[in-house]
């Protein structure tokens, strides 16, 4: 198995506050590498450092055989974001500048519209996404990150906020990506239970660092999967809407 992604003592900072030190986590071609933790341990500074949006304070990130070109990547989602002027077509193709770098062919048209049919969305493609629904608005997100995602995805809690029905749906989807087609994803979730679910890979960041990383037995064997998983269940069944989650 290729080793495409590794971190050497990652160090990653904003001002003088250290979010995640030290941090050595690698990705296989065709893992499913799931990041859980508490609100502000660190997931989305450590997927921002990974698309290059954050510089490293301190050791390195290497990939081995992945362009940024081919990095599909869904942000966590702001409420900036959702007045975006322009049409669902026009956000899926954009998906594709990185490989058309503007050149828009009859291929990249071809394959926002195969994304668009995926998710559901053909339907409503001269929409104004401000107009849209949350659940709408990601599906047209991810689809806009699947024409991108050649060797990798990158998601920044792909569901968080949908009902459970899209919720499901929207990782099936992922997941056949991963498994069918063998496409690498990198996905911070809030979901431990689905996320040991399609996973290869945990990485449960914590502390500063990796509270833990290896393969899922491995995290369900662990004392911090098992309180976490745990966390989740009893929410799960309450009802409750999760707060640490
Ligand atoms: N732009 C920023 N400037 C300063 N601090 C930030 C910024 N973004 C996040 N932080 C802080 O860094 C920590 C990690 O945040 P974040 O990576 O968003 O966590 P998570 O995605 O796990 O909830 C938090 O303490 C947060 O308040
Ligand atoms: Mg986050």
């Amino acid at each position: 198995m290729k080793r495409i992604l590794t971190t050497k003592d990652l160090t990653l900072s904003y001002e003088k506050q250290a979010v995640v030190s030290e941090l050595n986590i690698y990705a296989d071609e065709g893992d499913c590498l799931c990041i859980l933790g508490e609100n502000g341990s660190g997931k989305s500074t450590l997927i921002k450092s990974l698309m290059g949006l954050i510089k490293p304070v301190g050791g390195e990130i290497i990939y081995d055989g992945v362009k940024r070109s081919e990095i599909g990547y869904l942000p966590q989602q702001s409420a900036a974001q959702k007045d975006f002027p322009a049409s669902v077509y026009e956000i899926v193709l954009s998906g594709t500048l990185a490989r058309s770098m503007g050149f828009v062919k009859a291929e990249h048209r071809k394959e926002a519209e195969k994304n668009m049919e995926l998710l559901g969305i053909t339907a409503i493609k001269n929409k104004s996404f401000a107009a849209l629904s949350g659940g709408q608005q990601q599906r047209v997100l991810l689809a806009r990150a699947f024409c991108a995602a050649k060797k990798l995805l990158v998601l920044d809690e792909p569901v968080t906020g949908l009902d459970p029905l899209v919720s499901a749906e929207l990782y099936a989807i992922i997941e056949e990506k991963n498994k069918k087609e063998g496409l690498t994803v990198i996905s911070v979730s809030h979901a431990p239970e689905r996320a040991c679910h399609s996973a290869s890979k945990i990485l449960h960041l914590g502390g500063g660092g990796a509270a833990f990383f290896g393969d899922v037995n491995g995290y369900l064997e662990s004392e911090i999967g098992k309180k976490y998983l745990c966390a989740d269940d009893h929410h799960h069944h309450s009802g409750e809407r999760r707060k640490v989650l």
